[in-house]
């Protein structure tokens, strides 16, 4: 049981409860105020406070989905129940259908004693299955009987039992997807879709790295002693145009380096080392030479290179060069680049016109501040607390697969 149940202690919901009550928001934990986060916690909450018994949360890897489902418990009149969490991949089926449903004396060989699954350990809670999407086929139509029905059996049992739990199911799976390629049960995926939030992508939402920075700098600062607990206009710019492949996990663990690392109080792009940087193909074409290099002419021949060699197209070119197509667009008016050199037919100029103009506002209003950025220390440290509450119980039993 210890290698997939992450929390069943309920200190860490309590320090969430107590957190989001003095904040007077629900989803005070859950850093972002993006338009895109903003509504995703609305709803979020929303759905916190009603009777609803399932609901899923989709996103990337580290877009949050495990802190939103601890927070959703949180803040729901479940509170005081148990949240109990199952990390669907970590065993195989036949273990995995134990620990949910347990056995009765006798069921197997090995069953020596009567155990109570994890289903039932959650009742008048939450259940959390997290990687839903990995959940072998049997197992989800066991599973579709406790959502449509509240009743289970153990394995071995005779009766069925009632329970009373939501289950909070996350995936950054596409499981439509795996639906067509019959991985998935159709009609478990549409119990489960009645109620879907999805977190947005780092990416998508680069109106909230600043803010999450600054608080991670704040929070690692705090931790590791370091007097590095701000962010330089410059490095900040960087990591604000970044793509972010791992989203806030990735942006979280970069910080954590870069204030180990860094040798004073403020975090400069020296300190940050970002995925792509310094990949070992590139490493050798961007060695700086001694009389050093024109870094904006640089940039710019890159990004001109990337538009020519994709024939324009903005996606493949910004894949090209990590980054979104909103940032190459940004860059495209930056350098006034001729769209007609980009491609045969060109890249329309309103196309890249508005969002461009918008990014460059948005860079200028970083430029403008002129100074190191700074987060309120006393929310990074009630932030830090709280992860700190599940920290252990989360190494304990996911050593290796998160970096909390
Ligand atoms: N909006 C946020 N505010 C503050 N911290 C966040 C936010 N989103 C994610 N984090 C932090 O980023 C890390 C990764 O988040 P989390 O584990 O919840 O992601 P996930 O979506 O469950 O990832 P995976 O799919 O890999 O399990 C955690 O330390 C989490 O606390
Ligand atoms: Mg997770």
């Amino acid at each position: 049981m210890e290698a997939v149940v992450t929390e069943t202690n309920v200190d860490p919901i309590a320090r969430l409860i107590d957190f989001a009550d003095r904040e007077h928001d629900a989803f005070a934990c859950v850093v972002g105020s993006s338009p895109q986060m903003l509504r995703a916690k609305a709803l979020l909450a929303r759905i916190a406070s009603t009777r609803a018994s399932t609901v899923l949360i989709t996103g990337e890897s580290g877009t949050g989905k495990d802190l939103v489902a601890k927070a959703m418990h949180a803040c729901s009149q479940r509170r005081g129940g148990p949240f109990v969490n199952v990390t669907c991949s970590a065993l195989p089926a036949h273990l995995l259908e134990s620990e949910l449903f347990g056995h009765e004396r006798g069921a197997f060989t090995d069953a020596k004693a009567r155990k109570l699954g994890l289903v039932e350990q959650a009742d008048g809670g939450t259940l959390f299955l997290d990687e839903m999407g990995e959940m072998d086929l049997l197992l989800q139509a066991k599973l579709l009987r406790v959502l449509e029905d509240k009743t289970f059996r153990r394995i071995g049992g005779t009766v069925d039992l009632r329970v009373d739990v939501r289950v909070v199911a996350a995936t950054h799976v596409d499981l439509r997807a795996a639906v067509a390629e019959r991985r998935f049960r159709e009609d478990l995926y549409y119990r489960l879709a009645v109620l879907t939030v999805h977190l947005p992508a780092l990416r998508e939402r680069c109106g909230d790295i600043r803010e999450l920075a600054s608080l991670f700098a704040q929070r690692f600062a705090r931790e590791f002693g370091s007097p590095a607990r701000v962010i330089a206009p410059a490095a900040m710019r960087m990591l604000e145009h970044h793509a972010w492949r791992g989203n806030v996990r990735e942006l979280k663990n970069t910080i954590e380096r870069a204030v180990l690392l860094a040798r004073g109080p403020v975090l400069d792009v020296g300190d940050l080392e970002l995925e792509g940087m310094a990949s070992t193909d590139a490493a050798p074409s961007i060695r700086l030479p001694e009389r050093g290099i024109d870094l904006a002419e640089l940039e710019r021949s890159l990004v001109m290179q990337a538009l020519t060699r994709c024939h324009g197209n903005l996606t493949h070119a910004a894949r090209l060069l990590g980054l979104n197509r909103d940032q190459v667009r940004y860059r495209i008016e930056k350098f006034r680049l001729s769209p007609e050199r980009g491609r045969s037919g060109g890249c329309e100029p309103q196309m890249c016109d508005r969002p461009a103009r918008h990014e460059a506002e948005r860079v200028q209003q970083a430029v403008g501040r002129g100074h190191p950025l700074d987060a309120d220390p006393v929310r990074a440290r009630e932030l830090a607390d709280l992860e700190h509450g599940g920290q252990e119980h989360r190494g304990r039993d996911r050593a290796g697969r998160d970096e909390q």
